[in-house]
């Protein structure tokens, strides 16, 4: 969703900085994007309604010559995309950008509005410009009128504010969504997410909820909401700027999904014992005593990662897992009990229904585990025990390799709740094989990519498996949605009957997932009654199946290693679908990557 990236110094291009940060944010998904600086006291704003490339043309003969200054992607939630929309928004000499949602704006704009205040925009992030315009009349400091105004505001924001008044500072505070402060040597700089800033730092310290950053050219100062000062913790990045560029690849999508046998490395990586036969996780002892029941909890593909993760539980560690998406649980008064245990999964850790039904775990007093990939994000620091996810930053809309870690974690941590009871060092050795195996699918790559040809002008898709590669089914479907934008379905085979079947023509193709194991019969049941109806049928399976329009052959591997296989046809399988209908892969009409408003 929305991205912001701040500069204050003396030693950059402010606008290299700004454009460099915004390329980079580009994939959290965005329909405006604009920029602010201040030169002699004056504050510019640049503009405009679709890409960056669109703002960096914009603006190709204008040169900054400012200290400081501000950029910003939008994804419009109050008001259609547009340049008057767009951020930054100026009232007055306060200049703001903002990533949120206000929910009270249309009080806020109603008060502000009977004592003499207008509005340019339809946005919500106008009013914070102008609450904080009015209470810069009378605070001594920027730092002050920030604090001051945002007590009003109900909802979630990151800003950033500049003041030509104080042309010196910039201001940031967050509520709810996620803002980072890069460390340099006498420069700073603000953005959304890491990506933005590791071509400038790898020093960073993560605002937390209702903290305030202060930033000149000399140095940084964080304050609580009272004014008061506090200290911060201040980390390093691991990853390098090469992980943030295609590599040679035509999108990060494609990129990503070759990178799932090196994500599986790095996952595996410290979490299994040296001869491969015990799973080693970074979790308290007791962690897991007496826990009854485990609340499954996440949005879109992480929680299709779950699912799997409920069929792992229950299987290998005899622990009951209950199946919830965050946007339902969090509103639907779940009955919890003392012995359970929340899990929540999200690859960005800053889905704001993820992160509300967290915090609801927390209030309700039970014990909270999140599964995450962006370190030190908003869940991981609020859940009680974090195991992260090693796939690095995944930066194509469409999640592929934050998907199969997450299934990775899963699977370790039912085996290793297993091994306390049984002994499970085969299924444990089993894991090491995932990246020769993934390696073993992705070769088939072209043989996907034909398929896809045959079919990317179809209307509809169907995607149908059984047990453990039902939520792959799902996940299927979900891919080929998002960025071929084909209606598409995933059921459990075994519902067919009970409506989808409705659907099937010679039009329709059905993507068969099959498995070599005791359902294989039924699976084969469900393909034959595709074919009667002159279904065409797109067979994954681990042998041939003769009446299947095309075929798709994996190696054979056990139970709990099949979705780590099935998951890489899939995902190219809609990657080339897309490719072929000319669609944007990478950052797709209407989604962003960082859910951070509900
Ligand atoms: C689909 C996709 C989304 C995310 C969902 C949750 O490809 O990426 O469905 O899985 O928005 O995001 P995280 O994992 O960041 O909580």
């Amino acid at each position: 969703m929305c991205g912001i990236v701040g500069y204050i110094g003396t030693f950059r291009d402010p606008k290299e900085v700004l454009l460099t940060g915004l390329k980079h944010l580009e994939y959290r998904g965005y329909d405006s994007a604009g920029v602010a600086w201040l030169e002699n006291g004056k504050t510019h704003i640049e503009k405009c309604k679709g890409k960056v490339a669109q703002l960096e043309n914009q603006i190709k003969n204008v040169s900054i010559k400012s200290t400081i200054a501000l950029g910003h992607t939008r994804w419009a939630t109050h008001g259609k995309p547009s340049t008057i929309n767009a951020h930054p928004h100026q009232v007055g000499n306060i200049t703001v950008v903002h990533n949120g949602i206000i929910e009270n704006y249309i009080e806020l704009k109603k008060e502000l509005r009977a004592q003499g205040y207008t509005f340019q925009s339809e946005t919500d992030t106008e009013v914070i410009a102008c609450l904080i315009k009015k209470e810069s009349e009378k605070s001594k400091t920027l730092e002050e009128s920030v604090q001051k105004a945002l007590r009003k505001l109900q909802g979630s924001y990151a800003i950033v504010v500049m003041n030509e008044l104080e042309p010196e500072k910039l201001v940031a505070a967050k509520k709810a969504s996620p803002l980072v402060i890069g460390i340099g040597k006498k420069e700073y700089f603000l953005a959304s997410d890491i990506p933005a800033l590791l071509s400038f730092t790898k020093q960073v310290a993560y605002l937390d909820d209702y903290e305030t950053a202060i930033l000149t050219p000399h140095r940084v100062e964080f304050q609580n909401m009272k004014g008061e000062h506090i200290s911060k913790k201040i980390t390093t990045i691991t990853w390098s700027a090469q992980t943030i560029e295609k590599a040679g690849f035509e999108h990060f999508m494609l990129k990503e999904i070759y990178e799932q046998p090196q994500a599986i490395i790095h996952t595996l990586s410290g979490n299994l014992s040296e001869n491969h036969d015990k799973v080693l996780l970074p979790l308290e002892e007791a962690f897991f005593n007496n826990v009854q029941t485990i609340y499954l909890i996440a949005c879109g593909t992480a929680w299709h990662a779950s699912l799997i993760g409920k069929y792992l539980l229950e299987k290998f560690a005899n622990i009951r897992a209950e199946i919830d998406l965050a946007s339902e649980f969090r509103y639907r008064n779940p009955i919890l009990k003392e012995n359970d245990l929340l899990i929540v999964t999200s690859q960005s850790g800053e889905t704001a229904d993820s992160l509300a039904a967290l915090q609801l775990a927390k209030e309700r007093g039970i014990k909270t585990l999140a599964i995450c990939n962006a370190k030190e994000s908003s869940i991981a620091r609020a859940a009680d025990q974090i195991i992260y996810t090693e796939a690095g930053p995944e930066i194509g809309v469409a999640s592929t390799k934050a998907f199969t870690t997450q299934i990775l974690i899963f699977n370790l941590l039912s085996l290793y709740l297993a091994q306390k009871n049984k002994n499970v060092s085969k299924e444990i050795l089993e894991l090491t094989k995932i990246p020769s195996y993934m390696e073993q699918v992705l070769s088939q790559a072209e043989k996907i990519k034909n398929i896809a040809s045959k079919y990317y002008q179809k209307l509809a898709a169907l995607y149908m498996g059984r047990d453990i590669l039902y939520p792959i089914a799902l996940e299927g479907a979900l891919k080929l949605k998002e960025i071929a934008y084909i209606q598409a379905h995933g059921y459990p085979a075994g519902e067919m009957k009970h409506g989808p079947i409705a659907l099937v023509d010679q039009e329709l193709p059905v993507i068969a997932l099959l498995q070599n194991d005791s359902i294989f019969e039924k699976m084969m049941s469900n393909v034959e009654e595709v074919k009667a109806r002159e279904g065409i049928v797109i067979a994954i399976s681990q042998k041939p199946i003769k009446i299947a329009d095309d075929n798709i052959i994996l190696p054979l591997a056990q139970w709990h290693i099949n979705p780590f296989l099935y998951s890489i046809p899939i995902q190219l399988f809609a990657y080339y679908m897309a490719r072929f209908k000319g669609t944007d892969v990478d950052q797709p009409r209407n989604l962003a990557k960082s859910v951070t408003v509900e």
